[in-house]
């Protein structure tokens, strides 16, 4: 087990809270989504509240379905916004998502270890695979989840190659004798495999002081396999505790099988959270962001997702395990199936409360309703009963409710012992090792 109960906590930069309707209320911000000054605001915000890290998503595509009604997160690039972020912020860390399907590694080593120089060692990296963007990049079609990952396993381990080639020690600037750097020290990686060539080495020296911590997103036998070798933590989506609870034991089991401590593997689940002074203000809010949901959508996904068309299908009609097509090969995250197929196995569900669930309206994270002292009582449950680590803050709803969240909701978890008071370092990788 681990030695502290204090949580390693993030805050989306996506800016979920302008999901569904939520971008159409008065004071979302929505005309600033695209000005530094937005994100400014939030990442001040996290920083106060003392969290590890703000972390942005992205993907390398558009949308248009999503777009046309607000939501697709994809808008700046999102290590060069961090970098702009480095410059408005001392302590709190920078998560950027890069896929490994697209960019070659050498820029992705170049591009996250000058962010964490600009930072001083505040980078981190999230790794995704990607299930979507191919044809932006002369790509027919998306490889299959196991080359996916047989792929980012090589990138990983050409980015990680590289990141050594330099090492700061290098650098020795010795002013007596002239020598600027010493060249024997800066090697090249002379790589060579099935998906990438590369001979190095970086040209930017590694900085000395902390590591570039690695988070990884994808929860399919694949995705936990490397994740239990390479990540520090795991962005994941778990509707539900026992899911929550079933994951992290066996990705610590993996890190274990691995030569790795298993503490040195983080789950921490996306938390929606719609909050109100009251429960039924609570309510009103994730009503108000889902009013008028386009139901043709959410059948699409299930679709999409299990294969299971329950377009014809009355309203009250119930969804059971021996509704669902065997064998299917999902069109959408294979994560996002097995989560799917799991309500439906788990729970007694008409469709109509089907397309509610976050399953299938949402992003498939733990959602909370309520007040910030049913937020508090629930993390606590999780914490008490082994399901997390921390948690990737997505509010929903409003502004307002990502002010509730980190204003109110995050001191409450400091008064619990479950959030630092204070930063006891300054880079990302330290926050997660002193949580
Ligand atoms: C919680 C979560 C967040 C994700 N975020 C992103 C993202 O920001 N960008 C992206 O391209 N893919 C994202 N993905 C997709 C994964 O990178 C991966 O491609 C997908 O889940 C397939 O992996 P799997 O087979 O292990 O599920 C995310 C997946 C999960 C589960």
């Amino acid at each position: 087990m681990r030695r502290s109960k204090r949580l390693n906590i993030g805050m989306s930069l996506a800016p979920t809270w302008l999901s569904g309707n939520g971008w159409r209320r008065s004071d979302s911000g929505t005309h600033t989504m695209l000005g530094a000054e937005f994100f400014i605001d939030i990442a001040h915000r996290a920083e106060a509240a003392k969290l590890d890290f703000v972390f942005r998503p992205d993907t390398m595509f558009v949308n248009m379905a999503l777009l046309a009604k607000g939501g697709g997160f994809a808008s700046l690039d999102p290590t060069v916004l961090l970098a702009a972020l480095a410059r408005e912020t001392q302590k709190i860390g920078l998560l950027s998502t890069v896929s490994t399907m697209f960019m070659p590694p050498y820029i992705l080593a170049r591009q996250m270890m000058s962010l964490h120089w600009l930072s001083q060692g505040r980078a981190g990296w999230n790794i995704v695979t990607a299930l979507d963007g191919n044809q932006n990049f002369g790509l027919d079609a998306m490889p299959s989840s196991e080359d996916r990952y047989d792929r980012a396993h090589e990138y990983v381990e050409v980015v990680q190659a590289l990141w050594e080639s330099y090492p700061e020690k290098a650098m020795v600037r010795d002013r007596e004798t002239g020598m600027m750097a010493d060249p024997s020290l800066i090697r090249p990686i002379d790589h060579a495999g099935r998906h990438f060539k590369v001979k190095g080495p970086l040209n930017i020296p590694a900085f000395g002081r902390a590591p570039v911590p690695l988070v990884q997103a994808g929860a399919s036998e694949a995705g936990r396999q490397f994740a239990s070798r390479f990540a520090d933590a795991i962005f994941a989506s778990t509707p539900d505790m026992q899911a929550a609870i079933e994951f992290r034991l066996d990705l610590r089991a993996r890190a274990a099988a691995q030569g790795r401590s298993a503490d040195d593997i983080r789950l921490l689940p996306g938390l929606s959270l719609f909050l109100g002074a009251s429960r039924a203000e609570a309510m009103d809010l994730f009503e108000a962001t889902h009013a008028g949901a386009d139901r043709g959508r959410k059948l699409a996904h299930v679709l999409n997702l299990i294969g299971l068309d329950l377009s014809d299908w009355p309203d009250d009609r119930n969804v059971t395990v021996a509704d669902l097509p065997h064998p299917f090969i999902t069109r959408g995250s294979q994560t996002h199936a097995e989560l799917l197929q799991r309500l439906i196995a788990r729970e007694d569900l008409t469709v109509s409360q089907l397309l509610e669930r976050p399953e299938v309206n949402g992003s498939g994270h733990w959602r909370i309703i309520g007040t910030v002292e049913d937020a508090l009582a629930e993390i606590s449950q999780w914490v008490d009963e082994g399901a997390i680590d921390g948690f990737v803050l997505t509010p929903g709803g409003s502004t307002g409710c990502m002010h509730l969240a980190l204003e109110q909701l995050m001191p409450a978890l400091s008064d619990a012992g479950l959030l630092r008071r204070d930063y006891s370092g300054d880079t990302f990788a330290h926050h997660l090792q002193n949580p």
